[in-house]
C-alpha cells in the first residue's frame, strides 16, 4: 500500500496505523513526574526495573494478534523499533536510570492531515522515546512528498518544570481531587508540555486535557503550530491523576463522545458540542474492580476504545459492558483480546497511532 500520511480525526475509515511493541519495557524509577500519578495504595510503589519476559511476551502476543487482524482487514500495520530502555539517560540538566518503552505510540505521535509531530513528553524517562519512531517517520518521509515530519521543542525537564509540593505522600485522593478541580497539577507552566495521548482530534477542532502531562503553555504551543485549528482545553476533574485523555472523553463518530461518568466533562466545556449538535452519553461501567498488576492506567481502559470506521469498534475482548453499551449505540464491536498488554502503557487506542485514515479536514462545530 502506498504511503500516505492523512488523519484529521478520530473515527473516518482507518488505512494505516503504528502499533506498538512491548520488548524491553521497563518500569522506570520515580520522577517528580511519575510519582503523583501512582495511587498511594498501588502495587507499583517502590517497584522498578525492567518487567519479566513472561509479562513482556504474552503483552506481545496480543500487540501482535491485534496488529495481525487489523491488516487481515486491509489496514497496513507498522511497528516501532525499540531500543535498550534499560540503561540510564542524561541531559545536561539531569540523569534518569532508564527509560519506558515503546508500547503506547498514541502518547508520543500526533497525527494532524500530513503532519506527524512528536510531542514534548512530560516525563524524563520518556524523553528520548521519539527513537522508537525515528525509521518508520524517516521512510514515511522518503515515501510521502506530502508528509510533514514535525518534533515540538525538546523540553528542560529540569525542577523548575515541576511543583515539589505535588509529591508528598501526604495528600489524600479527596485532597488531590480538589487540587485537580482547582486545575492545580503537578506541571508547572515553565516551558511548553504536552503527550500526543491528550489531544483528540475532531477534524478542525482539537480538544486537549490539560492536567498532568499537558500544560497550558503546551496548549497554546499547538494553538500557534496549528494556527487553521481550534484548539480547546478540557479538564476532567473528577480523575485525580488526569494523564491522557482517552480514558476520559472517546468519540466514537462525528456527533457522538462517550465521556466517563466518574469524570464529566464540566458543563461550561459541553457548551461547544451542546451549540454543534454532538451528544456526550455516559460510557458503561467497566467490566474490572481493579486494573492488571503493575499497570498505570485505571478500569476505565474499558473506553480505550479503537475506531476502525465510523460503524466499526475495536473494543477490548473482556469489557462486555462497553461492548455491549457500543453494539446499542448501533455500530459492530470487533473484540480484541488486550488486557496482557495493559500495564505496558494502556489500551487498544493507546496502542496505536494513526498515520493514515480516509477523509478531509471538516468542521464537525460550525456554529463555532
Ligand atoms: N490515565 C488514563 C486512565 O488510566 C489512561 O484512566
Amino acid at each position: 500500500m502506498k504511503t500516505v500520511v492523512n488523519s484529521w480525526n478520530e473515527w473516518d475509515p482507518l488505512r494505516h496505523v503504528i502499533v506498538g511493541r512491548a520488548d524491553g519495557c521497563c518500569i522506570p524509577p520515580p520522577e517528580p513526574a511519575s510519582d503523583p500519578k501512582i495511587p498511594l495504595d498501588s502495587d507499583m510503589r517502590g517497584v522498578h526495573g525492567p518487567r519479566s519476559q513472561e509479562t513482556v511476551d504474552r503483552a506481545n502476543e496480543q500487540l501482535d494478534a491485534f496488529a495481525a487482524m487489523l491488516e487481515k482487514r486491509g489496514i497496513r500495520v507498522d511497528r516501532p523499533d525499540p531500543i535498550d530502555f534499560n540503561r540510564a539517560i542524561a541531559t545536561p540538566d539531569w540523569s534518569h536510570g532508564s527509560m519506558f518503552g515503546c508500547q503506547p505510540p498514541r502518547d508520543v505521535l500526533l497525527t494532524v492531515g500530513s503532519e506527524m509531530l512528536e510531542a514534548t513528553m512530560s516525563y524524563r524517562s520518556r524523553w528520548f522515546e521519539y527513537l522508537c519512531y525515528r525509521p518508520l517517520l524517516k521512510r514515511f518521509w522518503d515515501e510521502d512528498p506530502n508528509m510533514r515530519h514535525e518534533a515540538a521543542p525538546k523540553p528542560r525537564l529540569t525542577d523548575a518544570s515541576y511543583k515539589p509540593d505535588y509529591l508528598s505522600d501526604d495528600i489524600t485522593v479527596e485532597e488531590r481531587l480538589e487540587m485537580v478541580a482547582a486545575k492545580d497539577f503537578v506541571t508547572t507552566e515553565a516551558e511548553p508540555l504536552f503527550d500526543a495521548a491528550d489531544v483528540l482530534r475532531f477534524g478542525r477542532d482539537l480538544f486537549v486535557q490539560h492536567g498532568f502531562t499537558t500544560n497550558l503553555t503546551g496548549i497554546e504551543w499547538l494553538r500557534r503550530h496549528f494556527p487553521d485549528h481550534r484548539v480547546h482545553a478540557l479538564n476532567f476533574p473528577g480523575d485525580p491523576y488526569p494523564i491522557h485523555i482517552d480514558a476520559s472523553f472517546t468519540p466514537l463518530r462525528p456527533g457522538l463522545v462517550l465521556n466517563n461518568p466518574e469524570r464529566r466533562l464540566p458543563d461550561e466545556q459541553r457548551e461547544v458540542f451542546n451549540r454543534n449538535g454532538w451528544e456526550i452519553v455516559d460510557a458503561a461501567r467497566p467490566a474490572h474492580n481493579s486494573p492488571p498488576p503493575l499497570c498505570y492506567s485505571s478500569v476505565w481502559l474499558s473506553m480505550n476504545v479503537l475506531v476502525l470506521d465510523p460503524k466499526t469498534v475495536c473494543v477490548e475482548a473482556s469489557e462486555v459492558h462497553q461492548m455491549d453499551q457500543i453494539d446499542r449505540l448501533g455500530l459492530e464491536v470487533v473484540p480484541v483480546p488486550f488486557r496482557d498488554a495493559y500495564a505496558f502503557g494502556g489500551g487498544l487506542h493507546c496502542a496505536t497511532a494513526d498515520v493514515r485514515r480516509e477523509g478531509d479536514c471538516e468542521d464537525y462545530f460550525p456554529a463555532g
